[in-house]
């Protein structure tokens, strides 16, 4: 039958089936999705896997700090760190088309990814054995909704599956895909992870970049950062983080207006709350949130986020809007 127990056994069975004695490396995204798929191999295979975590800046609060320490602590998995903030905002600079800056992050995404496992290779090669396996987090709907699937379209490219190199010189392990979210989450309080990277509501590869509408700058990222932080918190502090699909939180760079503060105007960037309930983000409504918890979130929000002058509430289903805005 099927409990987390069971599907963690017999994925660990096939990993080790898989892989036998090869080396595999994995990247973590900061997701739910990937920290399960290393933890998984980690356990059939140990030493045998490296982890590889790009920072690429676009991540939230605490984000980098949960896979740098708290997942290395409760795997033990190896870790190396690539740091590649400054490329990513080197060519997102200025850039403003969603499609645009998707491609942008999957491509330096790639790129960044290579030189981190060029250097794990090397690593590897050199204590005598090649890496021949790479793990990815692919779930059963990223496949469906990437166009995997019969009669689906690509709506937006998700670049842990359309992003691919062709020239993929390894074995694919994807320990996760026939499993949805919740059996995700399942395997991966199983196996120990603690529940601020498991219960982690869903979060798009690229990240913060494409909930900046305009130009992607460390400034943005900042308030937008702070911004989703509080709302997050206020969230959680509500109890209502198993309602809520995922609540992106967007800055409207290009657009301002007028306010009040005190006795001074103001003129500051809006920020959306867009809170949904979806079972598996393919279709979505709009989250009731209750009244209260949303004055509190729009009260803080304006208080301590400088620059930020006005909280709005979107209030579409999807479709037809989808669920990030770019
Ligand atoms: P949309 O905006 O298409 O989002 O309604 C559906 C779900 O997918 C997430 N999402 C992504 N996940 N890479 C990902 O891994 C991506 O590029 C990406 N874009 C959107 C989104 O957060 C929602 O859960």
């Amino acid at each position: 039958d099927w409990t987390a127990d069971n599907i963690a056994d017999e994925q660990i069975e096939r990993i080790r089936a898989q892989v036998g004695n090869g080396k595999a490396i994995c990247g973590l995204s900061g997701g739910v999705d990937s920290a399960v798929a290393a933890a998984l191999v980690q356990r059939a295979i140990g030493d045998q896997l490296t982890c590889v975590f790009v920072n690429h800046g676009l991540l939230r609060e605490g984000e980098a700090e949960q896979v740098e320490k708290d997942f290395v602590a409760s795997t033990g998995a190896k870790l190396y760190i690539a740091d590649e903030r400054e490329r990513f905002l080197t060519a997102l600079d200025g850039v403003t088309d969603p499609e645009t800056k998707r491609k942008i992050i999957g491509r330096e995404f790639i790129r960044a990814f290579e030189a981190a496992e060029a250097a794990i290779i090397a690593k590897e090669a050199s204590e005598g054995e090649p890496v021949k396996f790479l793990v990815q987090g692919t779930l059963y709907p990223d496949i469906v909704e990437s166009g995997g699937g019969e009669g689906t379209s690509n709506i937006k490219s998700h670049h842990n599956v359309g992003g691919l190199p062709e020239d993929l010189q390894f074995e694919l392990v994807e320990p996760l895909r026939t499993l949805f979210k919740d059996e995700v989450r399942a395997v991966g309080r199983e196996l120990g992870l603690p529940e601020e990277i498991v219960g982690r509501q869903p979060f798009p590869g690229p990240g913060l970049g494409i909930r900046i509408i305009g130009a992607v700058n460390e400034e943005r990222l900042s308030i937008l950062r702070k911004a989703d932080a509080i709302a997050r918190a206020e969230l959680t502090a509500a109890g209502l983080d198993d309602e809520v699909w995922q609540m992106p939180v967007v800055l409207l760079a290009d657009v301002r207006s007028v306010g009040v503060q005190g006795d001074h105007r103001t003129y500051g960037h809006p920020i959306v709350l867009r809170p949904v309930s979806s079972e598996d983000a393919m279709t979505a409504d709009w989250s009731r949130l209750p009244y209260d918890l949303l004055s509190k979130i729009s009260n803080r929000i304006t208080n301590e986020v400088d620059g930020v002058n006005r909280v709005v509430l979107d209030v579409t289903s999807k479709p037809p809007g989808t669920i990030e805005w770019e």
